[in-house]
């Protein structure tokens, strides 16, 4: 079960629903979704005016597609303000400081009972958890064990909603580098984690590695069914 199938099946469970991601590149995952409405957002989309013909022809959802060529934080300030979504998909920059700042933004256009699926929050290793402010960076420090995948520190937006956000449901579904998952649901049966903001900011990928499971509120992959019948 990779992010494709687990967005498309929330999806299926609205009538007319709304899509938006955060972090397209070459439209690997966007291309093939279903969905009434779908809106795409990358500062450098990674696709040419011919892919995306193409990908009309394949998939006719693509044929009302939106694209924004530009930062998430310049579509929430500039476009994405009005229209409320059922599902967004937060695959952008993997800095904690980003993707923290992308579920807050949209969690603001999210419908009450909507979905934020974000990708990479369980990193396979520790070159793939290096914190860097892009990926590029990240490529070029010579890290030991880097084999090219990048979540960066995008576990801390998870941990850091885990400690502070009760009105949040916040689990990290263990598949395709951890998907992590929020609802607006709250989590009204489990005690919020203890960590301060600033405990948070100063743990390491050792922190995280110890304590994974309990800090993502990892599950796995199996218990995605029993999540959807909850929606
Ligand atoms: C891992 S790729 C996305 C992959 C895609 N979601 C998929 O499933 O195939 C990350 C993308 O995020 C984009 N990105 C980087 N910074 C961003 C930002 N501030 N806002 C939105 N997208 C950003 C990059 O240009 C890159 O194309």
């Amino acid at each position: 079960m990779r992010r494709t199938d687990v967005i498309q099946s929330l999806l299926k469970k609205q009538k007319s629903p709304a899509y938006l991601e955060i972090g397209v590149e070459h439209g690997q995952n966007f291309f093939l979704l279903k969905a009434a409405s779908k809106t795409a957002v990358d500062p450098n989309f990674a696709f040419s005016f011919k892919e995306k013909l193409r990908w009309m022809y394949k998939n006719p959802y693509n044929l009302s597609a939106r694209y924004y060529e530009m930062t998430s934080d310049k579509y929430f300030e500039t476009v994405g303000t009005t229209q409320k979504i059922d599902v967004v998909f937060i695959d952008g920059l993997h800095t904690y400081e980003q993707s923290l700042k992308d579920v807050l933004n949209s969690l603001n256009v999210l419908k009450e009972n909507g979905v934020i699926v974000m990708h990479d929050c369980n990193p396979p290793h520790k070159a793939a958890a290096y914190a860097a402010t892009t990926k590029e960076e990240a490529s070029t420090a010579n890290i030991p064990g880097w084999t090219g995948e990048w979540c960066g520190d995008v576990w801390k937006t998870i941990c850091y909603l885990r400690s502070t956000r009760k009105d949040l449901q916040v689990f990290v579904l263990d598949t395709d580098y951890g998907l992590g998952i929020i609802t607006k649901k709250g989590q009204a049966e489990t005690e919020l984690l203890t960590n301060t903001p600033a405990q948070i900011e100063a743990m390491t990928y050792e922190d995280f590695d110890q304590d994974r499971v309990q800090i993502l509120g990892l599950k796995n992959k199996e218990y995605f069914s029993t999540f959807l019948e909850t929606l």
